[in-house]
């Protein structure tokens, strides 16, 4: 490692590690996009706002505002060769700028930071919820009755209560919360190598097997038509509604992990002949692809089990499905219980989803630590479990939304009216801190940092090239900043 701060090209905190090939820093960098903003966040915010209008509007940003800034943070990190806040300050230094540029990546990393406190208490119930099906595919085994739904003798309420249960026993979700943390840490703490990328090479190609089978399962057993008309039918009034609009670069923001120092931290670790252009379109388009199949996978399951009345007011408009929670909770596992195969089914969805869970959660972790391991020239290990038992700690007090005292949780002024500690996290990151950060990246990387120093990490030339250039310097900011100032004062938009 270069420790002589004197040559200008050098950066004194040059990051050591990288990834083994190029598959695994996709698999990396696909695995923290990959997860239950795709899984949960994705398929809810596309039923409440108005399906087709949303999905067509996600992929527009995805397109012109996430590609753009995907590809510029992966490429700072590359230039920068260290944590987040420590690559963007190396940029910024021999770009002649001021290191207080780096404040764009420090935000995103309190955001990550942040995320992982509510990220770990859901994946906790994931966990749950996988035991739930263990155990239930145990009894169906025992008497044989494996072809038929999950949960037989149970009557439909009381599977629809589960997660009401699981919300009503505390210990129960602190415990499994605590225990996501700790694979989360663990694999953390064993480092770029050992761990992280690991995990991603295993579980990745797994998630996919999964999800391609549970999807053509769903298809072929569920009530694909209705799905088809649910998502991608819209009134073009809606496509114009700035709510949903905001919503769509909120979600394509958080879904390609965004605005989180993750995607400089893991540009870092990529090696110099990985084309970062192309390999940025892999990883959004596999995200995309995720988030638009899983609802292909989702709703034909849920619309086969709703009574036809409930399903025709659905898909009029008249009602809306159940938000995302509900759906994967409660909704879902009823759904199981009239499917063929369910218990098995059920488990292989948690588990799938757990998978996609934990290759997010570790990301989320490595933001920070591997800039605090840098910065206190601490290890790794001792990093991990200190940030990690400090995330453990807020998100065991975010999980006091969800007990029987919530009410007194709740917050209540700005933005944050009727929050509980839950929607106070997400909101404060998703509408602030994510945003913010990309903003700041947007223009750092088109206005702010020597061209020539980004431009010779970029595997771009010609045509793409200047309307890359064109998006980041101009439509990204703008847009970003219009949508940030529109979340913060909803009451500009009346
Ligand atoms: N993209 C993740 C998901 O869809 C969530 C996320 C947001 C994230 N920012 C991140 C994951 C930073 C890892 C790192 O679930």
């Amino acid at each position: 490692m270069a420790l002589a701060g004197s040559d200008a090209g050098a950066n004194p905190a040059a990051s050591t590690e990288k990834w083994s090939s190029r598959f695994a820093f996709i698999m990396a960098a696909v695995g923290s996009a990959v997860g239950l903003g795709n899984l949960v966040r994705f398929p809810a915010e596309a039923g409440s706002n108005g399906g087709g209008a949303f999905v067509i509007f996600y992929i527009f940003c995805v397109v012109l505002i996430g590609l753009p800034v995907l590809l510029s943070e992966t490429l700072i990190g590359r230039a920068g060769q260290s944590s987040a806040i420590e690559s963007v300050k190396s940029v910024a230094r021999r770009s002649g700028a001021s290191p207080l540029w780096s404040l764009g990546a420090g935000i995103g990393m309190v955001g990550a930071f942040l995320i992982l406190c509510y990220y770990s208490v859901l994946a906790g119930w994931i966990i749950y919820f996988a035991g739930l099906f263990v155990s239930d595919l145990g009894s169906a085994l025992s008497t044989g009755a494996i072809a038929s739904g999950a949960f037989a003798g149970q009557d439909q309420e009381s599977v629809a209560g589960l997660l009401g249960e699981l919300h009503g026993n505390s210990t129960m979700m602190i415990a499994m919360h605590a225990l996501f943390m700790a694979v989360t840490i663990f694999v953390v703490a064993r480092g770029v190598h050992g761990g992280i990328e690991k995990v991603a090479i295993w579980l990745m190609p797994t998630f996919f097997i999964l999800f391609l089978g549970i999807t053509i399962y769903s298809v072929a057993t569920g009530a694909f038509g209705p799905t088809l008309s649910f998502l991608f039918s819209f009134e073009p009034a809606r496509l114009l509604d700035p709510n949903v609009m905001l919503s769509a670069l909120g979600q394509a923001l958080f879904s390609l992990s965004l605005g989180s120092a993750l995607m400089i931290t893991y540009g870092a670790y990529a090696s110099r002949d990985t084309n970062l252009a192309k390999t940025s379109g892999v990883i959004a388009s596999a995200d995309t692809s995720v988030a638009i199949i899983a609802g292909l996978a989702i709703f034909p399951i849920v619309f086969a089990a709703m009574a036809p009345d409930v399903l025709a007011a659905v898909l009029s408009g008249e009602e809306s499905v159940p938000n995302g929670l509900g759906l994967m909770f409660s909704t879902l596992p009823v759904a199981f219980q009239t499917m063929p195969f369910g218990s098995l089914i059920g488990l292989l969805f948690f588990v799938m989803v757990f998978f996609a869970a934990l290759t997010s959660s570790v990301a989320l972790l490595e933001a920070s630590v591997s800039w605090a391991v840098h910065r206190f020239k601490a290890s790794r290990t001792t990093i991990a479990v200190v940030f990690g038992g400090v995330i453990f700690l807020i998100g065991t007090w975010s999980s006091f939304s969800f007990n029987s005292q919530a009410e007194l949780y709740l917050l209540n002024f700005g933005i944050f009216a009727e929050q509980n500690p839950f929607g106070i996290i997400d909101v404060v990151t998703g509408k602030i801190l994510l945003p913010v950060s990309a903003l700041l990246v947007a223009i750092f990387v088109g206005w702010i940092a020597d061209k020539r120093l980004i431009d010779e990490e970029n595997g771009m030339s010609g045509a793409p090239h200047m309307i890359w250039r064109f998006l980041i310097a101009w439509l990204c900011p703008l847009v970003i900043g219009v949508i940030l100032i529109t979340g913060l004062f909803p009451q500009i938009l009346g």
